[in-house]
C-alpha cells in the first residue's frame, strides 16, 4: 500500500492524484450520510460527475441565461442510480443480507447487478420483458444478476417485488429503499459544491419520482448546513406518453421512446409533489419529438450523448424557456449514458451521412467524400 502510494505521487501531478483519490461518495460525504465506522463500503467509486456548460443551448434560451447539464452517465454502471446503489448495497451488506431485488426500467438493475455482486449478494432484477433498452439488459446479464422479464410493466414489476421482499429474505433496493434517496442527494451536493450554491433551476426528468425527491432533500440539508444560501426551483419533467404528475392521476399504460421513464404511478408522487410545492417549481410533459429533439441537440450541438430519458430535461427547458428569469443559472440532470440506448440512437440520428457497402479502394472513399 506505502509503496503504491509512493510510486503514484512520483508519476502523477498533484492534480491527477486528486482526480485518482476520489474515494467514492460515501466517503466524500459520510459526515452527511446515515452510515458509521461498522458500515462495510460497497462502492465503484461513483460520484464526482462532471458539470459541462452547454452554450448552445443556453444560446436557444437568450437573457444572458447559463446553463450547465450534470452528466451522472459518467458514473460506474453509467446512470445516477449508482449514487442510490452503494449505500443501499452497502446497509444491505451491513444488516447482514444474502439478496437484492429490485423492479426496473433498466439502469437501476445494472446498479444493483454491479453493487450485489461486489458486496457478494445475489441480485434478483425484474423488468418489463421487451422494453429494456439493450445496454441495460447487457449489463445486467454480464454483471451476473438474475433477470426476470415480466409480461407486464415497471408499475407492475414494482408491485411484485415489494411483495416478495415482504415475504421472503431479499432486500428491496428500488427507491423505496431509503437509502437510495440518501445516496442520490449527493447529487445535489455536488452541484453546490461546484457551482459555489444552488443553481435557480433544477430540470430533473421524472419517472418514479426517486431522483427528484433526493435532490430535494440534498439542497435542504445542504441549506441547513449553510452550505448555500439559497434553494432552487425543482423543474420536473415527464413524458407525454407517461405524465401521471402531471396529470393527476395514474396511467395504466405509460408509453414513451424514453424507455427509462415509462412509468405510471410513480413511488414517490407524494415527495415529488412536496418537493416541487415548497421550491415554487413546476411538473411539465415533454412529447417524444421534443424529447429527441433535445437529445440529437446535445449529442450534435454540444458532443454530449445521454439516453433519451435524460435528455427529457433538456426538452422541458427548451419548452418552457420563456419562463426562465433573466441571468438565471440552470442546471439540467443527465441521469445515463447515451450507449445505454444504442437502437434509439441509431433509428432517430437524423444522420444521413451514413454510407455503407463502400468499395475498400482510395477512389472510391475519396468520391464519397466529396473529393
Ligand atoms: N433517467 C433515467 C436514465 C432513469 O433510468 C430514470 C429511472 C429516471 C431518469 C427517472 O428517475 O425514477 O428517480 O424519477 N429509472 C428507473 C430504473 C425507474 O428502473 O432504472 P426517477
Amino acid at each position: 500500500m506505502t509503496l503504491e502510494l509512493s510510486y503514484q505521487s512520483k508519476l502523477l501531478s498533484p492534480y491527477q492524484s486528486k482526480l485518482q483519490g476520489w474515494p467514492g461518495l460515501i466517503e466524500a460525504y459520510r459526515s452527511y450520510l446515515p452510515v458509521t465506522e461498522e458500515t462495510p463500503v460497497v462502492s465503484l467509486k461513483e460520484g464526482n460527475t462532471p458539470l459541462i456548460p452547454v452554450p448552445a443551448i443556453a444560446d436557444k434560451i437568450g437573457r444572458q441565461v447559463e446553463v450547465f447539464v450534470k452528466y451522472d452517465g459518467l458514473n460506474p454502471t453509467g446512470s445516477f442510480k449508482d449514487r442510490g446503489m452503494t449505500l443501499a448495497i452497502s446497509k444491505a451488506k451491513e444488516a447482514g443480507a444474502k439478496a437484492v431485488i429490485c423492479a426496473s426500467t433498466g439502469n437501476t438493475s445494472a446498479a444493483a447487478a454491479a453493487y450485489a455482486l461486489r458486496g457478494g449478494m445475489r441480485a434478483f432484477v425484474l423488468i418489463p420483458d421487451g422494453y429494456v433498452a439493450l445496454g441495460k439488459l447487457a449489463q445486467a446479464l454480464l454483471y451476473g444478476a438474475e433477470v426476470l422479464a415480466i409480461k407486464g410493466n415497471f408499475d407492475q414489476a414494482l408491485q411484485i417485488v415489494k411483495d416478495v421482499a415482504k415475504k421472503y429474505p431479499v432486500t428491496l433496493v428500488n427507491s423505496v429503499n431509503p437509502y437510495r434517496l440518501e445516496g442520490q442527494k449527493t447529487g445535489a451536493f455536488e452541484l453546490v459544491d461546484t457551482l459555489g450554491d444552488a443553481p435557480d433551476w433544477l430540470c430533473i426528468p421524472v419517472g418514479n419520482a426517486g431522483n427528484i425527491t433526493a435532490y430535494w432533500m440534498g439542497f435542504c440539508q445542504y441549506h441547513k448546513s449553510k452550505k448555500c444560501d439559497r434553494l432552487p426551483k425543482m423543474m420536473g419533467f415527464q413524458a407525454a406518453g407517461a405524465a401521471p404528475i402531471v396529470k393527476g392521476y395514474p396511467i395504466a399504460h405509460p408509453e414513451t421512446v424514453a424507455s427509462a421513464i415509462r412509468i405510471g404511478n410513480p413511488a414517490s408522487w407524494k415527495k415529488a409533489i412536496e418537493a416541487q410545492k415548497a421550491s415554487q417549481g413546476s411538473f411539465t410533459a415533454v412529447t417524444d419529438e421534443e424529447i429527441l429533439e433535445a437529445y440529437r441537440l446535445l449529442a450534435s450541438n454540444e458532443g454530449i450523448f445521454c439516453e433519451p430519458a435524460s435528455a427529457a430535461s433538456v426538452a422541458g427547458l427548451l419548452k418552457i424557456k420563456d419562463q426562465v428569469p433573466r441571468g438565471a443559472k440552470i442546471v439540467c440532470v443527465l441521469t445515463g449514458h447515451g450507449l445505454k440506448d444504442p437502437d434509439v440512437a441509431i433509428k432517430h440520428s437524423h444522420n444521413d451521412h451514413f454510407s455503407q457497402g463502400i468499395e475498400p479502394t482510395t477512389e472510391a472513399v475519396a468520391k464519397i467524400m466529396g473529393l
